[in-house]
């Protein structure tokens, strides 16, 4: 497997980084997962914009116009690495580079930030999404910017742990008795018949699924508002829920803590926008 590491397309064994990179000794980068299918990277353009947001929220000297340029690595990658049919996942990582002595503070102006891209394939949950999709809650601990899409995902890692311990599927992040979104999903749920997500800001990624599945929601007529709900009205008076992502695309999420979101099924209008959503990824009928 060939992947893209500063510039050099190396075999994945010899794509080594250095103890003193800032990703490892920080978490000071943000990284980027783009879906494939039959070869064609999905809303490439979105990807590259938030990975450019990414870093400049964070002051990471990405020269201008990389992040174009990254897509163009990706497009190579899957050709050489023979992913250009069936289902793949891109994973893309900027830092703000290698050097010592460690210092918080910023390196010197000119270090070259590390760049890696890798692709490999990627088998989507659909078994899970036929049944639906179990979750837990778990408390918001993460920081000020969630809508930076960086590498520190500790509280996002133990989320997704307590979900796995539980044999559920993802953890949502609750913040003071709101859902905010899942440790690797954005949340909807249904109530009297109106889809509700959380707003963005800085509590929350800006999610590409999350922005496709608003359009699409949008060309269903599906009355729409990007409002918070709260933990009970989960529990209690949603009818439906789902989670959306890159890899989860549209999941139905059918009960939450072991009990059940309305009567415990995928619901109708998941089921719609997960067919639309499929169409657009290029994996329907
Ligand atoms: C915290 C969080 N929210 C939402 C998402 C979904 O984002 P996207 O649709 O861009 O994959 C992710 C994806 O990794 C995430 O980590």
């Amino acid at each position: 497997m060939l992947v893209y590491l500063n510039g050099d397309y190396v075999p994945r064994e010899r794509a080594l980084i250095p103890v003193d990179d800032r990703g490892f000794l920080f978490g000071d980068g943000i990284y980027e997962v783009t879906r494939v299918v039959r070869g064609r990277p999905f809303e490439a353009g979105r990807h590259a914009r938030r990975l450019r947001r990414g870093v400049d929220g964070l002051r990471i000297d990405l020269p201008t116009g990389m992040e174009d340029e990254l897509t163009a690595v990706a497009e190579r990658l899957i050709a050489e690495n023979g992913l250009g049919d069936g289902e793949a996942t891109v994973y893309m990582q900027v830092t703000r580079g290698a050097v010592a002595p460690r210092t918080h503070q910023f390196p010197p102006a000119g270090t070259r930030p590390t760049v890696y891209v890798g692709a490999q394939r990627f088998a989507p949950p659909d078994a899970v999404r036929e049944r639906g999709a179990a979750v837990v809650t778990y408390p918001d601990i993460r920081w000020g910017r969630c809508d930076l899409k960086t590498v520190n995902l500790l509280p996002n890692v133990l989320a997704k742990q307590a979900a796995v311990d539980a044999g559920a599927f993802e953890g949502v992040f609750v913040r003071d008795g709101t859902v905010t979104e899942g440790a690797q999903t954005t949340v909807f749920a249904v109530l009297d018949d109106t889809l509700l997500t959380h707003p963005l800001g800085e509590r929350i990624l800006p999610s590409v699924t999350r922005e496709v599945v608003l359009e699409l929601a949008a060309e269903l007529g599906i009355t729409t508002y990007e409002e918070a709900f709260t933990i009970d009205e989960l529990r209690g008076a949603a009818t439906e829920a789902f989670l959306a992502s890159t890899t989860a695309d549209v999941m139905p999420a059918v009960s939450v803590d072991g009990a059940p979101i309305g009567d415990g099924r995928p619901g109708a209008m998941t089921r719609t926008l997960g067919d639309a959503l499929a169409r657009r990824l290029g994996r329907g009928d």
